[in-house]
């Protein structure tokens, strides 16, 4: 939530008591400052002074209502009378308080105003045909493979597990990594960031653990590591698959001793820390080539998050829709733009190579172009107009989405099959209970390479 107000004093106090409260309080001393944060930050309650220098509190609950039409907002008036209070209500206020302003009364509106919001978005998820979709951590999903995940993280965040979050690119790797820190007890510890594939591979092991004064030429300084600022938290080793071997060693030493040493240090200090690690590269097969070490990776192998590509789990594509279009509308300041039957199909029928950050890149795009209005075919990106312009692919596409028949699970398992089997089909024929050549046949009838 945010507090507007431009008495310094009377904004720490009420920041302060809220905070204490459970609430995740940001600050504003002027309507303008406001609404920069509301830009960048999902707001759900403002709470706001009326009289302020420059814009007023309701002139500033008009202008975050046409950003988002469910934003609730508190206004405090300096006077009780009649009239600011009708004039409060009826400019859109959820409710309204006078100065002084009683603190508990404050939170107590605030704890209506929550359970209200609660309701609202589980109507909202019912109208969406959805009886079990979720927003978790910032995560919206309704997919029966997502909500596991989503359980998964709830599971393991307790503990002191390594986890490894496994998926493509864009399917929300980085959102995860944050979930399980944020549902963990380390929530208020620090979240340190460390993508292994934009350190510079001479300089990783230094990043990564520090060094010592003299430790190599340039090292005219002691330096701590990534590691030791994370102590205490979690670190989040992001696109792990690129780490170069040797750090690797010390990565597995740093898991399995729970310490660290500086590069050139002759000791080690001990850190108590939470790993996960991240990689959209299949690390199984690295072993294999010997661009992974095994032992490191049963180490991490351990609590695995596998998160399932967008085109494996469609069923989240418009709530997905809903949650950016809201967002960009937010952002934009434009009205929240709708989605064509004509648009919809074609993200529907689209491989999504980049997953949930594609489709947000192109609603994106397409909100600006659609200028909060209808959302139309042509407002998508060129590679999703393909798939709907091009005929046969569509047939397909339609019948892939909605086949729930015998013959559609038949040709699924087959792929299944082959997939397990690394595409080779004597040793898929057996994994389906089926002889070659009916297994060929199969291939033939379903047009599967
Ligand atoms: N379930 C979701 N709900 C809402 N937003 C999501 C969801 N999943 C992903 N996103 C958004 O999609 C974008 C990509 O997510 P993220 O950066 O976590 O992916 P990633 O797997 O780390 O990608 P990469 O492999 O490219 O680093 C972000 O903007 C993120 O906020
Ligand atoms: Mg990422």
């Amino acid at each position: 939530m945010l507090v507007v107000e431009d008495d310094p004093v009377l904004l720490t106090i009420l920041s302060r008591y809220l905070g204490q409260r459970g609430c995740c309080v940001l600050g504003a001393s002027s309507a303008a400052e406001a609404l920069e944060l509301f830009a960048h930050t999902p707001i759900d309650v403002t709470v706001s002074d009326v009289r302020m220098p420059g814009m007023s509190g309701h002139e500033l609950l008009q202008e975050v209502r046409r950003r988002d039409p469910e934003a609730d907002l508190i206004l405090i008036t300096a006077h009780s009378s009649v009239k600011e209070a009708v004039a409060a209500i009826r400019s859109g206020a959820a409710d309204y308080l006078e100065k002084p302003v009683d603190c508990r009364r404050l939170h107590h509106t605030i704890q209506i105003i929550a359970e209200r919001r609660r309701l609202r978005q589980r109507v909202r998820i019912l109208e969406l045909g959805g009886r079990d979709s979720t927003v978790f951590e910032g995560m919206v999903a309704r997919s029966r493979r997502m909500l596991e995940v989503f359980s998964f993280i709830e599971r393991i965040a307790d503990f002191p597990t390594t986890t490894l979050i496994l998926g493509e690119s864009g399917t929300g790797k980085e959102l995860v990594a944050r979930a399980v820190h944020q549902r963990s007890p380390l929530r208020d510890r620090p979240f340190v960031v460390c993508n292994c594939s934009v350190l510079a591979s001479g300089l990783i092991e230094s990043e990564l653990f520090g060094h010592v004064r003299g430790a190599f030429t340039g090292a005219d300084r002691d330096h701590k590591g990534l590691f030791e600022t994370a102590n205490g938290g979690t670190i989040f080793l992001d696109e792990l698959g690129e780490l170069p071997l040797g750090a690797q060693v010390k990565l597995l030493r740093v898991l399995e001793n729970r310490e660290i040493r500086r590069v050139g240090s002759p000791t080690s200090v001990p850190v108590e820390i939470r790993v996960v690690a991240a990689t959209n590269r299949d690390l199984g097969h690295m072993v294999r080539d010997g661009e992974f070490r095994e032992d490191l990776f049963y180490r991490l192998n351990v609590g695995v998050i596998e998160l399932p590509p967008l085109r494996e789990r469609l069923e989240d594509l418009e709530l997905l829709c809903e949650h950016f279009l809201t967002q960009f509308a937010r952002r934009f300041a434009l009205d929240k733009a709708s989605v064509s039957a004509g648009a919809m199909q074609a993200m529907r029928s689209y491989h999504w190579p980049g997953n949930v950050r594609e489709l947000s890149n192109a609603l994106e795009r397409a909100s600006i172009m659609a200028n909060g209005g209808e959302m139309q075919l042509e407002h998508l990106p060129i590679e999703l107009r393909r798939t709907t312009e091009a005929p046969e692919k569509e047939e397909e596409e339609e019948v892939s989405t909605l086949d729930l028949s015998l013959e559609a699970a038949e040709r699924d398992q087959i792929r299944r099959a082959l997939d397990s089997a690394g595409g080779r089909r004597v040793a898929a024929a057996r994994l389906l209970g089926l002889s070659r050549r009916t297994l060929y046949r199969k291939l033939d009838k379903y047009g599967i390479r």
